[in-house]
């Protein structure tokens, strides 16, 4: 257990909240991983208050964040967001995500409430949330839970499948509409186990999926895979001027996290990209990558140094 008496709670919400108004969007995610990996209560309560911020992708990964702390007393707040219609598209989804990814369920009301939703992606993810909770608190599926030993220590929309191993049979899965999302979605994290080339490229089938919300996940998991397979559909992803705002944020994220030279290129040419979302995706990317890679260290309230970028934030590793 880490000792989290010394923590400046102050410091850190100056610096989440950006009170002084000039706080760089990168610091504000290093310190929001940092407050993720504290996880105390007055921790989970700076990272709820910061939600007032304007900044969609902040937002949304403040969500996230919640979610992947796992404590239900983000529930009410995480229950607010999803509520708020004025929210935007991709900061709602994830907070119902969130709701899911803690797995209460007193959540379920209100995800239930929200499957009728304006937003198709919000519907999806309440729907995904729902059979989540479900999974998690049926007895049967206890052995199957303590068995999933994922090297990602994300909490994921969906466990992995164990119905099969066979890439075939998951890609079958998990490019067939018919089937319910929680279901195409344990098929998308069960080849993100296996994670080789031949994985790869059967989740980029993904890609090219009806649902948005699918192909963001896709996304997802392509920057927790860090696989040069990846590439060429992430690339196409971000460039396509057609595709959702969610999903070519998702996108330049993955790429952020691959940052091979060719990719970094990539990303510097769409910080100037007209949403908003994708150009503080790429910026924070990059931004990123240099800090980790320029030899400054950040011990931050004695906490271990870290890797200091989006893909470990979205890893969860603590
Ligand atoms: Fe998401
Ligand atoms: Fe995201």
């Amino acid at each position: 257990m880490s000792d989290f008496s010394n923590v400046d709670y102050q410091r850190l919400e100056d610096s989440l909240c950006n009170t002084s108004g000039n706080v760089p969007l990168a610091e504000r995610f290093r310190t929001l991983f940092t407050l993720k990996n504290i996880a105390t209560d007055q921790a989970i309560d700076i990272i709820a208050k910061a939600l007032n911020d304007e900044s969609e992708l902040l937002k949304h990964e403040l969500a996230y964040c919640l979610g992947q702390i796992g404590n239900p007393r983000a529930n009410t707040v995480l229950s607010k967001v999803l509520e708020n219609l004025e929210e935007p598209e991709m900061v709602r989804h994830e907070a119902a995500e969130a709701l899911g990814a803690i797995g209460s369920l007193e959540s379920i009301p209100v995800l239930k409430k929200h499957l009728s939703d304006q937003s198709r992606s919000v519907v999806e993810t309440c729907e995904l949330a729902i059979d989540k909770i479900d999974y998690d608190n049926d007895p049967k599926n206890k052995a199957e839970k303590d068995a999933n030993n994922s090297i990602y220590n994300s909490v994921d929309p969906a466990p992995p499948t164990t119905e099969t191993k066979s890439v075939k049979e998951l890609e079958a899965i998990l490019v067939n509409p018919e089937y319910k999302l929680f279901k195409r979605y344990r098929a998308m994290f069960a080849l993100r186990e296996i994670g080789t080339t031949e994985a790869v490229l059967a989740l980029a089938k993904g890609l090219k999926d009806q649902s948005g919300l699918f192909r963001h996940e896709v996304a997802y998991v392509f920057g927790q895979l860090q696989h040069p397979a990846s590439v060429p559909a992430l690339t196409e992803c971000l460039q396509d001027k057609n595709e959702m705002d969610m999903v070519r944020h998702e996108a330049a994220e993955a790429l952020g996290s691959i940052a091979t030279p060719e990719v970094l290129e990539t990303l510097q040419s769409f910080k100037q990209d007209h949403e908003r979302v994708v150009r503080e995706s790429c910026a924070v990317a990059l931004d990123m990558y240099e800090y980790e890679n320029s030899g400054e260290l950040q011990y931050a309230n004695g906490l271990e140094n870290q890797p200091q970028n989006m893909h470990s934030l979205k890893l969860g590793q603590s």
